[in-house]
């Protein structure tokens, strides 16, 4: 991502914010897997959002209409002995040189000049509940200043929810945002082909999930969640995770696995047979899901809002279950009293971005949200059967499939940035007989 997009983003916020307030926002703590073991870091998607900048123990403070400078940065500081142990530090200097900070202080010293930068402002800017005990110290600051009223140092009145402000930013993709989602969705893309060449009766699910982490691996991603590949009875498993049975001949095998490439990530799901044929009636119900995730598609488009393709998907969904004599009734009785629920228990999807659950509102007051371009979603239809499901016959059993794309709304309509990933059953047949 070029430098200066980061740089009309803090511009973009700072308008918003006005000129008498202040924003403050840490970065994502280290964490810990298990005693001393660290898990990757992972910087907090807002903080990335407005710097770039890839390191824990760091504070990003914008200060608009302040003469010296807008943007501040609090670093670690070089240490020779530390890098050789954790990796190198960007130090202040880095930071004002390669990131873009107006001034650039050490971490160390931030109790010592925030509570100055507080001073006289308005309002603060700052996400409240996601680091609690950051909170603490910001509280901790305004306080101080409190106690020092009658020296004429007057404390910010008014916390002003920043998330609310980044977020909405965050829901429009720009387009070098779009360039990495396309890449992001590339990549995961090849990795279901891979995981469908694979496949085969008698691997396993974790040697599927082996096969798509090579592929983000070796392109520089990783996984943007943990990958769902479940075969059999464990495709009907919404968040199923262990990963570790044997895959058989005759099974259905769900994968949902996405990556996450320069902060950006992907999420697609493709369900496919593990012998490369699909039973009729395997076939029979993934027709419908399939019909479901482009007819909800079709609804992406700017001016319809956002429950529309989840309209569409059930819709779609009900009349096939009808069909496939798995619920009883007229389509649109059915729909009301939500009997679809029973195969078909989750939304139609979500935003996607930085996060694959990702920021923004999807409903304004009490309204569905209009779309727009720029806006990114999932569209995530699925029917699931478990075994033993009461007047269902045998041969639907163990059947769970669900069909995810990611989506993006453009001008004229929208663009399927994971059409890479095979979902016509044809298509996948033949290219799994390929291997
Ligand atoms: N993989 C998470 C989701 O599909 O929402
Ligand atoms: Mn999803
Ligand atoms: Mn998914």
């Amino acid at each position: 991502m070029a430098r200066d997009e980061f740089a009309r983003r803090r511009r973009q916020l700072m308008k918003l914010m006005g000129r008498d307030s202040i924003a403050i926002l840490p970065a994502a703590p280290v964490r810990v897997r298990n005693n001393d073991v660290e898990y990757a870091y992972r910087q907090d998607s807002d903080f990335h959002y407005l710097t770039g900048f890839n390191e824990p123990e760091a504070v990003a403070v914008l200060v608009p209409g302040r003469a010296k400078a807008q943007y501040i940065l609090f670093v670690r500081e070089r240490n020779p002995l530390r890098e050789t142990w954790d990796g190198r530090r960007a130090g202040p200097a880095g930071a004002r040189r390669d990131y873009g900070a107006g001034d650039a202080f050490p971490i160390a010293d931030m109790d010592e000049i925030l509570p100055g930068l507080l001073e006289n402002r308005a309002r603060v800017y700052y996400t409240m509940g996601v680091y609690p005990e950051f909170d603490q110290r910001v509280v901790g600051w305004v306080n101080g200043l409190r106690t020092q009223a009658r020296n004429g140092r007057h404390p910010p009145g008014e916390f002003v929810a920043l998330d609310h402000v980044l977020h909405d930013m965050r829901l429009f993709k720009s387009r070098a945002e779009l360039e990495l989602m396309r890449t992001s969705a590339h990549i995961a893309a090849r990795a279901h082909q891979r995981a469908m060449r694979f496949c085969r009766p008698g691997a396993t699910e974790y040697q599927v999930m082996a096969e798509l982490l090579h592929e983000f691996r070796s392109h520089d991603a990783d996984t943007s969640y943990h990958p769902i590949v479940g075969g059999g009875a464990n495709s009907c498993i919404l968040h199923y995770r262990e990963n570790d049975q044997p895959l058989r001949s005759g099974d259905l095998l769900l994968v949902d696995a996405g990556c996450e490439y320069r902060c950006y990530a992907s999420d697609i799901t493709r369900t496919f047979p593990v012998n490369g044929r699909f039973s009729p009636a395997q076939r029979a119900v993934y027709e419908v899901v399939l019909e479901a995730n482009r007819a909800a598609i079709a609804r992406v488009r700017p001016g319809n809002h956002w429950n529309e393709p989840h309209e569409a998907a059930v819709r779609v969904i009900t009349a096939g279950l009808v069909k496939l004599g798995l619920l009883k009734g007229r389509v649109p009785a059915l729909i009301r009293s939500e009997a679809y629920r029973r195969f078909f228990m989750h939304r139609t999807g979500h935003w996607l971005g930085m996060d694959v659950h990702d920021v923004g509102d999807y409903k304004i007051g009490d309204e569905w949200r209009v779309l727009e371009p720029g806006m990114v979603m999932t569209v995530e239809p699925g029917i699931y059967i478990p075994a033993g499901a009461r007047g269902v016959p045998k041969r639907f059993h163990n059947i769970g499939i669900r069909i995810e794309d990611d989506v993006v709304v453009t001008k004229r309509g929208a663009e399927v940035l994971t059409a890479r990933a095979p979902k016509d059953p044809d298509q996948i047949e033949a290219l799994m007989a390929r291997g």
